[in-house]
């Protein structure tokens, strides 16, 4: 059959590459605008409400966290103003604790989804270190946390009945990818109540201890027995008060403690340690 390759045949083929690369710049154009989206740059939050519902301006720095925390999350998922704002508050609490200065290098032992590290750069510390089994939560912090070049996110496939089923490191091979001493300060929130067994805590304990350097500080928190019924469960875990007492002084000085006075979920008893 003869091909008709007239004038305006190839004026038509050359619309049509022309829309055909329209519409490839349009996916690219709408593929940027959803990164950008994703990273939060294109539109920031600037007002919120208060309790009565009324819409008022927040401040730049909260606003750009609020944004971050905004995507999905996996893992220990938790909302954007509940991030910023108990990360703020945790990070103030523990600098009045005596737990880190400026220009502390940082440890975040089960850091999930990194949400601790907000309060933490607010304060200005010089290096923090979140490590962690989940491994979408690990790319999750690496993606919200990818300007803020102290920060490093280090993906260990530790077996968690709850977090972690598939896991492959058993936790008692646990090993901080860090050389002794390197560190200036720790944080295991909310990490003992989810180890199951004792030997479990002791190791880690004992590993915190190596990565630390003489009068590192450590903060942690566990369910303890009493008021708590004892438990080997994943999602709860339980231990007696003079188990917890004899592993965490084989280790550290304990210099402060509250909380953890009733089996409410959220009541873990925090305990500040220094080696
Ligand atoms: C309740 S979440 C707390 C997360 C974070 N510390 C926070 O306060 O937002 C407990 C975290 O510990 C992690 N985890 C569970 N088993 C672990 C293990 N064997 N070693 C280290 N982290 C573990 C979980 O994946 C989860 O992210």
């Amino acid at each position: 059959m003869k091909t008709l390759d007239t004038p305006f045949l190839k004026k038509l083929r050359c619309i049509c590459d022309m829309s055909t690369s329209c519409a490839a710049l349009t996916l690219i154009n709408i593929g940027e605008i959803r990164y950008m989206f994703n990273r939060k740059t294109l539109f920031r939050r600037n007002k919120t409400t208060n309790s009565s519902g009324k819409s008022i301006p927040i401040d730049p720095v909260k606003s750009k966290w609020l944004d971050r925390f905004s995507e999905p999350q996996t893992g220990h998922a938790i909302d954007a103003e509940q991030a910023y704002n108990q990360s703020m508050e945790e990070a103030k609490v523990f600098s009045e604790n005596g737990l880190f200065q400026k220009n502390d290098v940082f440890l975040d032992l089960g850091s999930g989804n990194g949400r601790q590290a907000i309060g933490l750069l607010e304060y200005g510390i010089k290096k923090y270190v979140g490590i962690e089994p989940v491994k979408e939560s690990v790319e999750f912090s690496r993606r919200t946390f990818s300007d803020y070049l102290q920060c490093e996110f280090i993906w260990l496939n530790l077996k968690n009945d709850q977090y972690n089923p598939t896991g492959t490191i058993n936790p008692l091979e646990m090993r901080i990818p860090f050389e002794d001493g390197y560190f200036d300060a720790a944080i295991a929130g909310s990490l003992f109540t989810h180890l199951g067994s004792l030997d479990v805590c002791e190791h880690y304990l004992g590993e915190i201890h190596r990565a630390l350097k003489t009068g590192g500080r450590l903060f942690c928190t566990w369910f303890r027995n009493p008021p708590n019924a004892l438990s080997d469960d994943h999602k709860r875990s339980v231990f007696k008060e003079a188990d917890i007492i004899t592993m965490s002084t084989k280790y550290f000085t304990v210099y402060h403690t509250y909380g953890g006075m009733s089996d409410q979920f959220h009541d873990q008893w925090c305990l500040y340690c220094r080696k």
